[in-house]
């Protein structure tokens, strides 16, 4: 249906030019205007947390801040320092790239008591080191004397960690385990696997092969994820391109056929185009995948509020019957519409993505904290009341959903970055300063409600004007991501940041780790 319909538009577009005249290269064309006032708040921000980290965590993994404690979370390699590694180097903080820079070559990434997820050390320590490598070796190389050894060791880390990990795809399938144990590395002997933890490893995996000349880590996760680009049986594949959950790794045979947007599924759709940007000649059937799962999700997923029918979710999924429910985490989509209409000029994607910022900036803007909940849920308009599918809020929030159309189920905030980073991309995407506005009353809320003690702390109730408590724990991703969004959307134009006209040197891992694309310069392709 889709590539029928775009044919058509495209007749029509280019009827009476001749064949050779090349589509326009991009319709956006935005004018950025930095604010260094507004950057280097952020930047306090995250010297507040990091000198707090510092001094009573580090090298472990993360910061209690009520307590001044830390948590080792992350099998102890010090998860929050990997993590505002690139965050660090793209605002320039030098003092704490170096102590970064030297800590890297004495972690142990062969020796940890916990069990490790391959999904969760793949994004946070692979791909936080992997992109520290491409910025000092890219753009960021000769701005600053470092320890050019230690530099190298950064990748030879990297490797070193991928070799431990390794051992996760050694299944009948190919589709790994996402749970490893090490000293020595071995499998956990799970039976089935994720689509986003088997989906959300190729970018790290494909950049450490192209950095590496060892075509080998690409492969096993192009390996693994080869059963989620041809999905087997029909139940893993409720909607065209749209798929259950959960896959038996023995078998590569989907077990369900529940999903969506939301956490446990997100990535795997995220990188799917993000592949196609980092090499549109090796990933294009990943591109196809994605377009063909965009294109689903405008005509079944999209969902307006019977009291607010001008918001635009994306509904979950059960089998073929919608769940009118979404998440912090499934924010995430906006911006990955929008980058994806802008790499594959299809402004239709871009405008649909721009509504899915609106709504989940209105989550943000409802409450009383002006922070968004964990988890929501909604009316849908055209469904029957009646419908079992289809609930009322409960009597409590029922004056609050007839304002805000959308009632909160999971009232906490865990320092998430996906409402500002679709923000981020609307801003890169149109330039519209009103983006720049909503990034930094964002930032303001959580600036404000989430600071105590030695850092940032997750909260347990954002519809509170308090935020209901602190649960005492600043996630390394508070580093990568949130602060590193909010410090780009109003920082100088830079090689790292994301383009609208073609120009992009890097794509962001879901961790926000900017990873050099395969060719450099997208124009070049
Ligand atoms: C492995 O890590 C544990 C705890 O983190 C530590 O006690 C032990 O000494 C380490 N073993 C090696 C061989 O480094
Ligand atoms: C920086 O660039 C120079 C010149 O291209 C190169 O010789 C050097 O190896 C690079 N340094 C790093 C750390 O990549
Ligand atoms: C660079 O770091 C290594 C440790 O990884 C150290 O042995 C070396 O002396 C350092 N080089 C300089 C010039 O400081
Ligand atoms: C989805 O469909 C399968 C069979 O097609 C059925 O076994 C399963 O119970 C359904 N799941 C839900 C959540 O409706
Ligand atoms: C919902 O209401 C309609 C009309 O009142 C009725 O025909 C239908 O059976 C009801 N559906 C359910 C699931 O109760
Ligand atoms: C609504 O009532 C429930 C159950 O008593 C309670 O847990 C919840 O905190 C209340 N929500 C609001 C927004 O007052
Ligand atoms: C919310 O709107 C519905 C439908 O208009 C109405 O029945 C209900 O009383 C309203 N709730 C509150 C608390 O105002
Ligand atoms: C952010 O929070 C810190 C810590 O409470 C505070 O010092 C700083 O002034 C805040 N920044 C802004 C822009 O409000």
């Amino acid at each position: 249906m889709y590539f029928s319909g775009a044919c058509v538009v495209a007749l029509l577009g280019f009827a009476g030019h001749a064949k050779a005249t090349p589509p326009p290269r991009s319709a956006y064309a935005p004018k950025y205007v930095a604010n260094a006032g507004r950057a280097n708040a952020v930047k306090q921000a995250f010297q507040i947390s990091w000198d707090g980290y510092y001094k009573y965590a580090f090298p472990h993994d993360s910061l209690r801040p009520v307590t001044n404690t830390y948590s080792d979370d992350r099998n102890g390699w010090g998860a929050s320092a990997i993590d505002a590694f690139s965050t660090a180097l793209v605002m320039g903080d030098w003092p704490v790239v170096e102590k970064i820079l030297n800590f890297v070559p004495t972690i142990d990434f062969s020796n940890t008591t916990t069990d490790v997820s391959l999904f969760e050390t793949t994004i946070r320590y692979l791909g936080g080191m992997l992109s520290a490598y491409d910025l000092l070796t890219g753009p960021l190389n000769g701005t600053q004397k470092l320890n050019t050894t230690n530099v190298k060791n950064v990748l030879k880390q990297a490797n070193r960690l991928a070799d431990n990990l390794k051992v996760a795809f050694t299944t009948e399938t190919g589709i790994p385990d996402n749970t490893v144990r090490f000293s020595p590395p071995r499998k956990a002997g799970s039976t089935n696997n994720g689509i986003a933890t088997i989906g959300t490893l190729i970018l790290e995996w494909q950049r450490l092969s192209d950095l590496t000349g060892n075509t080998a880590y690409g492969l096993l996760a192009q390996k693994g994820e080869s059963y989620l680009l041809d999905p087997k049986p029909k139940l893993g594949e409720p909607f065209p391109g749209l798929l259950g959950t959960n896959v038996d790794i023995a078998t590569g045979r989907f077990l369900d056929g529940s999903g969506g947007w939301g956490g446990g599924d997100d990535s795997f759709y995220e990188y799917l185009i993000k592949m196609y940007l980092y090499d549109p000649v090796r990933f294009a059937k990943y591109k196809d995948r994605w377009v063909v799962a965009v294109e689903s999700s405008i005509k079944y997923l999209a969902s307006n509020p019977t009291t607010r029918p001008d918001l635009t979710y994306l509904a979950m999924y059960q089998n073929r019957t919608l769940q009118f429910t979404s998440e912090h985490l499934a924010c995430f989509s906006g911006g990955n519409f929008i980058l994806g209409g802008l790499t594959l000029d299809e402004p239709r994607y871009v405008k649909f993505g721009l509504k899915l910022v609106d709504a989940c900036r209105n989550t943000y803007v409802s409450t009383a904290t002006g922070i968004g909940p964990e988890v929501f849920q909604w009316r849908d308009n055209r469904t029957p009341l009646n419908a079992s599918n289809n609930a009322g809020p409960p009597l409590n929030q029922s004056s609050f959903y007839n304002v805000s159309g959308f009632w909160s189920t999971v009232p906490s905030y865990v320092l998430r970055p996906e409402v500002i980073e679709s923000i981020y991309y609307a801003y890169r995407a149109t330039g519209d300063p009103k983006y720049q506005e909503w990034a930094w009353e964002a930032f303001l809320a959580v600036n404000k409600t989430c600071a105590v003690g030695s850092g940032y702390s997750s909260i347990r109730d954002v519809t509170k004007k308090d935020g209901g408590g602190f649960s005492n724990f600043q996630e390394s991703f508070w580093f990568a991501e949130v602060l590193k969004y909010s410090y780009l959307i109003h920082a100088e134009d830079a090689p790292w940041q994301v383009k609208a006209d073609h120009s992009n040197q890097f794509v962001y891992n879901t961790e926000c780790h900017p990873i050099r694309i395969a060719s450099g310069f997208e124009k070049t392709k």
